[in-house]
């Protein structure tokens, strides 16, 4: 693993790395975050569910720097973080995939990762190769390095959707629904490479909807329903929530 050569935000005693208090966001008059308190600290696992439009995609946002608040406040090691824009937390250690992938075009995917260690990670020459080279080796890319990424399809988009959010050395990475479309052989080397990142000590916020999948890996499990969070808790004990099953499972999901 390449060195890391930033400066690293560490979590008070409480472990605490992101945290989100009372979070409105509005587009218009569509309310779509209701009053969201979330937080992730070192070493979780966590997974989100929720039915289409629950708002989970626009809670990564708000927690990436994405979208700017109708209000509340999001911090990061204690900081508050309200105000940076995606760029600058990107820098302290969040980052995200965008469930649409979003590779530059006309760039090659090596390319597009290096973007990722130097403009996200903010590495120098050398360190944001290194960073840059160790992601693709991760998600399996690296044979794919000199392709042009637009001629990618969308299982290897989202691949470097990873790969990229990778190459700035999180600390807390945010994956939105990276394993739609997965053979269940693909599922599984997905899931080992999430893996790697927790060793790694990287927290993680998984949105997904195929959950078979997302509890290899969550070992807590949030489920929101229409801008809010209706249950956060062990996986075992959401599922079964009554709110839940009637929200989401019970939805044909
Ligand atoms: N930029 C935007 N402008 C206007 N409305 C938006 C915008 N982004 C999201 N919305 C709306 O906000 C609601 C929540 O969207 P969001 O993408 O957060 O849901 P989601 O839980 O991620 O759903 P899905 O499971 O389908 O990805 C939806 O009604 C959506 O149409
Ligand atoms: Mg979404």
């Amino acid at each position: 693993m390449p060195k890391v050569a930033k400066p690293r935000h560490t979590p008070g005693a409480d472990g605490i790395l992101l945290s989100a208090h009372a979070v409105h966001k509005s587009f218009g008059a569509l309310v779509v975050l209701d009053g969201v308190d979330f937080t992730v600290a070192r070493g979780d696992a966590i997974g989100i569910v929720g039915p289409n439009g629950a708002g989970k995609t626009t809670l990564m946002g708000a927690l990436s720097g994405s979208h700017t608040l109708s209000a509340g406040s999001i911090s990061f090691c204690g900081t508050d973080v309200t105000h940076l824009d995606a760029a600058r937390r990107c820098r302290l250690g969040v980052a995200r995939t965008h469930q649409i992938p979003r590779p530059f075009s006309g760039m090659t995917v090596f390319e597009n990762v290096l973007a990722a260690a130097v403009h996200g990670g903010g590495f120098a020459r050398t360190a944001a190769y290194d960073h840059a080279s160790d992601a693709l080796e991760l998600c399996g890319m690296l044979k794919l390095a000199n392709r042009r990424a637009e001629t990618l399809g969308l299982l290897d988009r989202k691949r470097l959707e990873l790969a990229r959010a990778l190459a700035s050395a999180p600390v807390v990475l945010l994956l939105d629904e990276i394993g739609g479309g997965l053979t269940d052989g693909e599922a599984s080397e997905l899931v080992a490479t999430i893996a790697i990142l927790q060793q790694r000590d990287i927290a993680i916020v998984w949105i997904e909807h195929i959950v078979h999948v997302l509890l290899q890996i969550a070992r807590r499990l949030v489920c929101m329903d229409a801008g809010r969070i209706i249950a956060d808790g062990d996986p075992k004990t959401v599922l079964t929530d009554a709110s839940v099953v009637d929200a989401y499972l019970g939805g044909g999901h």
